[in-house]
């Protein structure tokens, strides 16, 4: 009994010391540790004369547990003089505007491609990708535009090998060969990306934006393909009605082929899209050749179909009042800000762009 009183005496003059937190924790070590003081007392319990055993046990316990309170209590007090001595050093103005911080926008080609997308999936197409970089035959060949065909002259091609066996591809009609030798028709597919030929004035850029279209089914005639390119022109410029209209063209790779015009005026200078006497082409289209869907080891008379190729970078010049297709790529951060989109997640805080 007087052992452990003297040794919790001893211990609650220590502990009321000014203690560092290492000599706290080598208190709590000699007293609780496995061979501590008082673990050591707990050991002798049994030895004790049964009839002192219960008030020395019951003591031990009390003086245990105030000697542990102790030891917490000092734990936390040099915690929070520690964070508190910090604080003091560390002092954060709160009063301080914030730095303005600079969001960036989503560029006119990636907004219209995402548009492009999410309207045509709604009438059931999904979205197929091909390479930048094609080969001759995915390019040309297998969509019916054989070596010597004068198409391929009218396409400014740029070969990245001396054979012509890679180039840069001229439009997304690759990835209409690429889709169908993949998989089993049906086919219902639009494939957005960037396409390049050699030019470049107002209205060309050696890269520009193509968006395919490829539906191939048992029925699928050119009534489908009017149907929808007159649902996707109405959605897409977003007006009630469009006028519209099929004019004869050639491609290799349809038959009947066409260029779709849509009707628009001016007003005040502005280009308004859907009624008026003026036409502009904004597409080229038709029915599958017979000769692609054998290409690809598709019975062209079991299926067939339509394809069109729309200039994406023009669609987007119209509806977003864009005149020169050359700055879309000229990465010019004050044009972004103008003509780019907010992502749709904005935080509340944003004030717009500082510079
Ligand atoms: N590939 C053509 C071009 O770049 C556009 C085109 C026309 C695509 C008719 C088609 C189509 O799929 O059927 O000029």
């Amino acid at each position: 009994m007087t052992d452990i009183k003297k040794i919790r005496d001893e211990y609650l003059n220590k502990l009321k010391q000014n203690l560092e937190l290492h000599e706290v924790n080598q208190i709590k070590t000699d007293l609780f540790g496995k061979n501590g003081l008082i673990s050591s007392q707990f050991k002798k319990i049994n030895l004790i004369a049964e009839a002192e055993r219960k008030d020395f046990a019951s003591n031990l316990n009390i003086i245990k547990s105030e000697l542990q309170d102790l030891i917490n209590f000092k734990i936390n007090e040099i915690g929070t003089s520690q964070i508190n001595k910090k604080l003091d050093k560390e002092k954060i103005d709160i009063t301080l505007p914030e730095r303005p911080f600079i969001l960036g926008k989503i560029h006119p080609v990636s907004q219209t491609i995402d548009e492009i997308s999410s309207i045509f999936s709604e009438i059931g197409f999904s979205v197929e990708e091909g390479p930048d970089v094609e080969n001759e035959y995915n390019n040309f060949t297998a969509l019916n535009t054989p070596d010597n065909h004068p198409a391929r002259d009218l396409h400014d091609t740029f070969y990245l090998a001396e054979n012509k066996e890679r180039l840069l591809r001229t439009h997304t009609s690759p990835v209409q060969i690429r889709t169908m030798l993949k998989d089993k028709p049906p086919f219902k597919i639009i494939a957005p990306g960037r396409t390049y030929r050699s030019d470049s004035d107002q209205t060309h850029s050696p890269m520009f934006h193509q968006v395919e279209g490829l539906h191939i089914d048992e029925k699928i005639n050119m009534g489908h393909l009017k149907g929808c390119l007159n649902y996707f022109i109405k959605e897409f410029f977003e007006v009630k009605n469009i006028k519209m209209r099929f004019r004869p063209s050639h491609f290799p790779f349809t038959e009947p082929s066409a260029e779709v015009d849509i009707g628009y005026e001016l007003k005040d200078g502005k280009i308004v899209i859907g009624e008026g006497d003026k036409w502009l082409e904004i597409l080229g289209c038709g029915m599958v050749h017979p000769n692609v869907l054998k290409n690809v080891n598709v019975n062209s008379i079991k299926y067939q179909g339509y394809a069109f190729g729309i200039g994406i970078d023009r669609l987007a010049m119209l509806k977003y009042g864009i005149n020169d297709l050359r700055a879309f790529f000229e990465c010019d951060y004050r044009w972004l800000n103008h003509f780019g989109f907010d992502p749709l997640d904005v935080p509340s805080n944003y004030r717009g762009i500082s510079r």
